[in-house]
């Protein structure tokens, strides 16, 4: 089967999920990041390089105080603990957003767990916290007029928060809806895009395969034709 190189994951549904058992939200986006750890060693097992999960939209953190302290402690809870257990085995994770807008102290665990696992081969986490992607699109380009250098395809894209990573080849989308809510429009020109209605803390290891062997199934032209990109 055809595995993509790169997986982007839009984790939506945990609110509804709790909702739906009369649970407090924050229980499902607890419930989410356990799914989000398993399902990445998952992919990393079978020889996916990159996971981008989007855990923190810029837009989210204007949600009540309550929510957002939550996701807070998730983050202080991950990168204290979960997070050791990747960087045992050989994982690298990387944070992806504009950090500087978060709680001081959590700042500095990212910046501990990024430099802690650097040197891991075994598959990329990319966690997109306070991420979007028109903000990181602007940032890019002052950043690049700021030193000076031309505007191309190739410098905008080194200096997106992924430089030097390939593109996601699937994005999936967990929850029902069906769009990309300003995550990664630059990098996602020629992903595959993959929506299901499970709620994501439901989404299990075989809805990942479901996801993997629909992408194996699709043709990818990047606007060429099948013969000049050797689909049979
Ligand atoms: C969208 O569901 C999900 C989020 C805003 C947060 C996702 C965060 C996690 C899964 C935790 C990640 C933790 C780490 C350490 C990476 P929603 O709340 O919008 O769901 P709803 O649309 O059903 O209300």
């Amino acid at each position: 089967m055809k595995l993509p190189n790169h997986v982007a994951i839009i984790m939506d549904g945990n609110g509804r999920w709790a909702k739906e058992r009369l649970l407090p939200r924050g229980e499902g986006h607890r419930q989410g990041m356990n799914r989000m750890i398993d399902l990445a060693d998952y992919a990393f097992t079978k020889g996916i390089d990159y996971l981008t999960v989007y855990a923190l939209s810029t837009e989210n953190l204007s949600r009540p105080k309550e929510e957002v302290e939550g996701l807070f402690n998730l983050f202080r809870l991950y990168f204290t603990v979960n997070v050791k257990k990747m960087i045992k085995r050989n994982m690298r994770v990387k944070v992806i957003g504009d950090v500087s807008a978060l709680p001081e102290d959590i700042q500095k665990l990212i910046a501990q767990n990024e430099q802690a696992s650097a040197g891991g081969t075994r598959g990329c986490l990319n966690i997109a916290i306070n991420y979007g992607s028109r903000q990181e699109i602007v940032y890019a380009c002052n950043r690049l007029v700021k030193e000076g250098k031309e505007i191309t395809e190739e410098s905008l894209s080194s200096a997106l928060y992924t430089g030097g990573q390939p593109e996601p080849d699937l994005i999936i989308r967990t929850g029902r809806e069906k769009r990309i809510s300003n995550f990664l429009l630059y990098q996602a020109a020629y992903a595959e895009l993959y929506f299901t209605d499970v709620m994501f803390p439901d989404f299990t290891n075989e809805e990942f395969e479901k996801a993997l062997s629909d992408f194996s199934g699709r043709k990818r032209r990047f606007g060429k034709t099948d013969e000049q990109v050797g689909n049979a």
